[in-house]
């Protein structure tokens, strides 16, 4: 009994001053090691009489326990200690200037997206947000999508922990919420852009885990399929930065639009390089359509009166389509290398007066 006391103590004790693992380690193996002090204890409970196991079993095997847990406490400590001293020795100070010899570079996705921005904004578009963690209704319900939908599997969505309420929320698979969240704030008319990142559970050389998708929607009294044709071409034509971008709408289907349709613009591709507005390719970049009534109606607007457009891209795929860049997996690597070739100067700030990438 007294030993028991005794031995609990003090390795309890040597736990307490254990320094570093190392000296953890050697005081665990001294107590729960094969040879170790309590490790003989449970073995003699073999050659006990059962009253003596009895009582010594619970005595044995709660030390154990509070032993194993004492170090379990301490390897915890010291791994957030050793977290601490790597956050603290691995602080940068963001705010300061930069030295002149290490040039930063604006990624090709921002780029991309400045230019964007900078296009519709023009046609008097505004910039909309929303988060990346989303709700299932306005992820999908909201957008024509329910439980049971087909469409669902094509999302290969990231689903986070089932809530208390038994909600399940997503991270977004594509920035269409962000029009349910507008139309369900706001009253028509509305005109809207929605940049964002976007998630789904695919990697290959044209796919990544996240990437990024602009979103627009229009809705007014008169808004037609020819406006969101004008818009379109427009914005092809000055982000790729030709006098004439081709463009062809092929029929599709999305369920929150209605008619849907696919737009590819017309390329040349010799050997690595792609010319827009010539040759006989055609690449796909987006998808489009007049926003379905079942989807004003979920969001409050009275489907009689009002009406509209939406579109969907692709930022990265339209930055790898101008930029000439061939792997998407390259665009999330951090590499310097990389950045340093494919990059863009801080301060040439895209404008439509001023150009955009030149
Ligand atoms: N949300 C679609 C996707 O991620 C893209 C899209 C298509 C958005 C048509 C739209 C649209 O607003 O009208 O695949």
């Amino acid at each position: 009994m007294t030993t028991l006391d005794t031995l609990e103590r003090e390795t309890l004790a040597a736990i307490a001053a254990a320094g570093d693992d190392a000296a953890l380690e050697a005081v665990r193996i001294a107590a729960l090691g094969k040879k170790g002090a309590i490790s003989e204890l449970l073995k003699s409970l073999g050659g006990m009489s059962p009253e003596e196991r009895k009582t010594q079993g619970p005595l044995i095997n709660g030390l154990k326990e509070r032993v194993t847990a004492a170090l379990a406490e301490k390897k915890a400590a010291f791994e957030a200690l050793a977290l601490d001293r790597q956050l603290q020795s691995e602080r940068v100070d963001v705010t300061l200037p930069l030295p002149a010899e290490s040039e930063g570079r604006v990624h090709p996705v921002s780029q991309a997206l400045d230019e964007i921005i900078a296009i519709f904004c023009d046609m008097g578009f505004a910039v909309a947000e929303g988060p990346d963690i989303e709700t299932d209704d306005h992820n999908f319900t909201k957008l024509n999508i329910p439980a049971d939908h087909p469409a669902r599997q094509m999302h290969d969505t990231f689903y986070m922990a089932r809530q208390a309420d038994g909600s399940q929320p997503v991270l977004r698979t594509h920035t269409s919420p962000v029009q349910v969240r507008t139309m369900l704030s706001q009253q028509p008319p509305i005109r809207i852009i929605v940049p964002g990142r976007v998630y789904r559970c695919d990697s290959d050389q044209t796919h990544t885990p996240m990437f990024h998708q602009v979103e627009g929607l229009v809705i007014d009294e008169t808004t037609h399929m020819g406006n969101l044709k004008w818009v379109l071409e427009e914005f092809c034509r000055a982000f790729f930065e030709v006098d004439a971008v081709r463009m062809r709408f092929r029929p599709s289907y999305f369920p929150f639009t209605e008619p849907s349709a696919e737009v590819d613009i017309q390329c040349d591709r010799r050997g690595d390089e792609i010319r827009f507005g010539e040759g006989k390719d055609w690449l796909e970049i987006l998808g489009c359509g007049m926003v379905h009534p079942n989807v004003l109606t979920m969001c409050g607007i009275d489907p009689s009166r009002y009406q509209g457009f939406a579109f969907g891209m692709g930022i990265d795929r339209v930055a790898m389509l101008k930029y000439g860049i061939p792997d998407l997996r390259a665009f999330f690597q951090s590499d310097l290398r990389w950045l340093k070739h494919y990059g863009f100067s801080a301060l040439d700030v895209p404008t439509l007066a001023g150009g955009l990438s030149k």
